[in-house]
């Protein structure tokens, strides 16, 4: 039996007691057996949730290019990496061979050198999803360089706020990019962000439309010339295990992006063993994932992941949408994809349009189908049991965040009973709680709380770029020496966990993890607002939509209001991107506030879900009579 891969129930049951019992072992033999490392480490882990601090494979070196490219080369080096499958479907796919991705991803290192990057450098990258995003990744990795991916539906001032908070030498942009029939100035979104930049000293560009664009001389540089020209080899550069890999953001429940941190060699360890489990990938299979590399998802499964197994990973540069609803299955036909694995924002927007999308296409070739990002409601399970998966390929609820840098509570298909809505059971090693409100364990089945988990794994992030206290303060101080999820769980009859949401001011929308303040803030400077509040509210296919409160500096019915929404949705376009726009802005005399003045989400949001029964007491309230005006006009 090899814990490496499972195969059945019992075995996972079996394995997961020893990686529990004995964690220091059961990492250590994974690690050892499945990896290429430079030096062995004198220790598996050593942790304090208290500082915190956290390091796993101390002492270890290795690159991790090296684990996810090199080592195929003996023996997979005509075997394809990468699929790349590009927006258009008239343009030719491309099939990048671990051979091809070794020369590109020296290159593109190379290249970074000669413009000055340096071991611990961060690098942000800027760039849609096509083949030169991947290769930069592994290009930083290759050099020691800490990359900082920025999702590039991102609008310029969430951009420059990323490049300024990790001090960024490099930009790597395209001129634009393509989204089903629009394209996007991407390098006028950067031109812009760099205004308020000073650190950054070198803008490399890939021309993927071939627009006309300005190029700043000595500051920006076409990248296929000095590609052209670079050296094909690139020795790695040896890391130690704990050196920083890359910087991820991501939205906090107040202020700033939280950049978070994952390092080399647990977060490669994590990374490739969960992704032969959950997905089950064995050789010749073609794995999909259809989230953006600026998300962690891409990250790990579709670029760290698949790479460290020799897998052979899709990319895709396109929308669900275009030319039409059926895209996503021609391409599971075209490539004869096994293991498919999506958000279920998507799958609802797919099944909204009917079986008729699908039923053109042969899908025969999935084995395996994976849903991440929220939870997934029933009726969605079923329509991709029924008709994707033809009630054969199980569905795997993966449920993790972009701070556990890889799956947490997961099935694992073939073994683990599935069970719609419920995400089941922890992942080997991973050790979940529920705790009370007194900071309690609760025990038992069939028992909710707050979802910790107690002991650590190998990817988990280890700081907040730039402010440790901030990583202490929201994931270790709520709960002592736990890790803090911020979703909330119940485990059933059996022990399965079910997701049951955000606890905190996290909403949820479309599986993009969005902080109420950053909007709130970009709200706030339209000169004409005075104070806002943003809740979730249901919404068939995003999951959860966002209601936004405001009060005016001005009220009376001069005012153009529906102009004004405009503005607004404008206005966090500009700030944040169109992601965080507004589904429904009330209008309102005043927000709810406590007598310490803090605004009373709970109301607004029962509100807003017009589930206005048992708003408890309200009596309380420094403004009480605000609540039945906001009743009366909810929309
Ligand atoms: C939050 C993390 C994990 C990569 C994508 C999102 C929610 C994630 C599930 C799931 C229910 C889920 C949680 C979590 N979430 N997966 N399978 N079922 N909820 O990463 O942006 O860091 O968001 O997404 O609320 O805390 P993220």
């Amino acid at each position: 039996m090899s814990n490496y891969h499972i195969k059945n129930f019992p075995e996972y049951f079996h394995v997961y007691r020893n990686s529990v019992r004995n964690p220091e072992l059961f990492w250590e033999e994974i690690a050892e057996e499945h990896f290429l490392w430079r030096e062995k480490w004198h220790k598996v882990v050593s942790w304090d949730f208290s500082k915190p601090e956290i390091k796993w494979y101390e002492g270890a070196k290795l690159n991790i290019t090296e684990n996810c490219i090199d080592r195929h080369l003996y023996t997979n080096a005509h075997k394809t990496a990468i699929i790349f499958e590009p927006n258009n479907p008239d343009e030719e796919a491309q099939h990048i061979t671990y051979k091809d991705l070794h020369e590109r991803v020296n290159q593109m290192a190379n290249v970074l050198k000669s413009k000055g990057i340096q071991k611990g450098d961060r690098v942000c990258i800027y760039l849609p999803m096509i083949p030169e995003l991947a290769i930069s990744l592994l290009a930083c990795a290759r050099i020691g360089a800490i990359h900082s991916v920025v999702f590039a539906g991102f609008s310029s001032t969430a951009l420059s706020t990323r490049i300024n908070d990790s001090e960024c030498k490099m930009v790597i942009t395209s001129d634009g990019s393509y989204r089903g029939a629009k394209t996007i100035d991407l390098k006028g979104i950067v031109d812009e962000a760099l205004v308020s930049c000073l650190c950054v000293e070198a803008v490399l560009v890939v021309n993927r439309i071939n627009s006309e664009i300005e190029m700043k001389p000595e500051r920006d540089f076409w990248i296929a010339p000095l590609l052209a020209e670079a050296s094909k080899e690139c020795a790695p550069e040896i890391m130690d295990a704990e050196d920083p890999l890359f910087i991820l953001y991501t939205s906090g429940s107040t202020g700033k992006p939280k950049g978070m941190v994952h390092t080399t060699a647990g977060y490669m360890v994590y990374t490739a063993y969960t992704f032969k489990n959950v997905f089950q990938y064995t050789k010749g299979d073609v794995y999909w994932c259809t989230a953006d590399i600026g998300w962690i998802t891409g990250h790990s499964y579709i670029v760290y992941g698949p790479l460290a197994n020799g897998a052979t990973t899709v990319l895709f540069e396109g929308v669900p949408n275009y030319p039409n609803y059926g895209r996503f299955w021609e391409i599971v036909e075209k490539h004869k994809v096994n293991q498919f694995y999506t958000a279920p924002t998507a799958i609802r927007a797919l099944a909204k349009e009917g079986v008729d999308f699908v039923d053109h296409h042969d899908l025969t070739s999935i084995k395996v189908l994976g849903t991440v990002g929220e939870p997934i409601n029933e009726e969605a399970w079923h329509w991709y049991d029924d008709n994707i998966g033809k009630k054969k390929a199980p569905i795997v609820d993966t449920w993790w965040q972009t701070e556990t840098g890889g799956v947490m509570i997961t099935p694992i298909p073939f073994s683990t009973p599935t069970k719609p809505t419920y995400a089941t059971l922890p992942f080997l090693g991973i050790q979940p709680v529920l705790m009370d409100e007194n900071g309690n364990e609760i025990t038992g089945n069939q028992v909710d709380g707050k979802l910790c988990i107690k002991y650590p794994w190998p990817s988990i992030a280890r700081t907040i770029w730039g402010d440790h206290q901030r990583f202490k303060d929201t994931y270790f101080s709520t709960f002592k020496n736990m890790y803090f999820t911020g979703d909330g769980a119940l485990r059933d009859e059996v022990g399965y966990y079910r997701i049951t949401g955000r606890v905190d001011d996290v909403i949820i929308v479309s599986g993009h993890n969005l902080g109420t303040a950053p909007i709130e803030d970009a709200i706030n400077e339209h000169p004409a607002v005075s104070e806002s509040a943003i809740v979730g509210f249901p919404h068939d296919i995003k999951g959860n939509a966002l209601y936004g409160y405001v009060t005016l500096k001005e009220t009376g019915e001069s005012r153009d209001h529906d102009n004004l929404r405009k503005e607004i949705n404008q206005m966090i376009t500009e700030q944040i991107g169109p992601i965080a726009k507004l589904d429904k802005i009330q209008f309102t005399e005043g927000l709810p506030k406590t007598r310490s003045g803090k605004i009373m989400r709970r109301i607004l949001r029962k509100i807003a879900c017009k589930d206005t029964s048992n708003l408890g007491d309200t009596s309380t309230l420094l403004n009480p009579e605000v609540v039945q005006d906001i009743m009366d006009n909810v929309l």
